[in-house]
């Protein structure tokens, strides 16, 4: 199977309802702004089964960089080594199968995050990856409109916090982009 392929199959199984997968418009943003950026070192919050972690796999091959990920159900993490070995990019990934909040303590400087785990903590995983924050990253949280309820304070504290600088974009679920500045 292609790698184009193995992608196509998971987007239909996220169509299904198989998997939270975030869409191939929002993925190809990330792939970009890495790409852009020169981002290399790369942080994930929520792999499920990995769609999303290609993608910044993709990226991290593109310019030499490398990617952390992090998925505490069993399961998912299972199906997301499988996924990942499909693409052909497993160089490029060091995957854990634990809390992203324990994992994130001991990573070194951080370019890009993607944050995509549960809506409640994304105020803890800011707080926690921020001190590991190069001074040009970029970090991008999805939900932001679906989920905008829980993510309250979350936004409150990006819009208040004079280091950063933030956008909205309308795609899939609703993005927040997040500079330093
Ligand atoms: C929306 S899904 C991730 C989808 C994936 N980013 C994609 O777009 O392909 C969120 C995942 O985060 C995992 N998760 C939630 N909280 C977590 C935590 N604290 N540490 C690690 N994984 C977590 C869940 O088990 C779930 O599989």
């Amino acid at each position: 199977m292609t790698r184009e392929e193995l992608l196509q199959e998971l987007e239909q199984l996220k169509d299904e309802g198989k998997y939270p997968n975030i869409d191939r418009e929002t993925a190809q943003y990330m792939y970009d702004l890495i790409v852009d950026a020169q981002l290399t070192s790369i942080f994930e919050f929520g792999a499920a089964n990995g769609y999303s972690t290609i993608w910044l796999a993709m990226a991290a091959q593109a310019i030499g960089g490398q990617v952390i990920t992090t998925e505490w159900g069993k399961e998912r993490f299972a199906v997301l080594l499988e996924n990942l070995q499909a693409s052909g990019l497993d160089s490029y990934v060091t995957a854990h199968n634990r809390d992203a909040l324990e994992v994130i303590a001991e990573v070194d400087k951080i370019d890009f995050s993607f944050i995509d785990a549960m809506a409640r903590q994304y105020i803890d995983y800011f707080k926690a990856l921020e001190p590991h924050l190069s001074d040009h990253a970029i970090v991008v949280a999805d939900n932001v409109v679906s989920h905008r309820e829980k993510l309250q304070d979350f936004l409150e504290y990006v819009k208040m916090s004079p280091q950063y600088t933030s956008e909205e974009l309308a795609l899939g679920k609703g993005i927040l982009v997040i500079r330093k500045k």
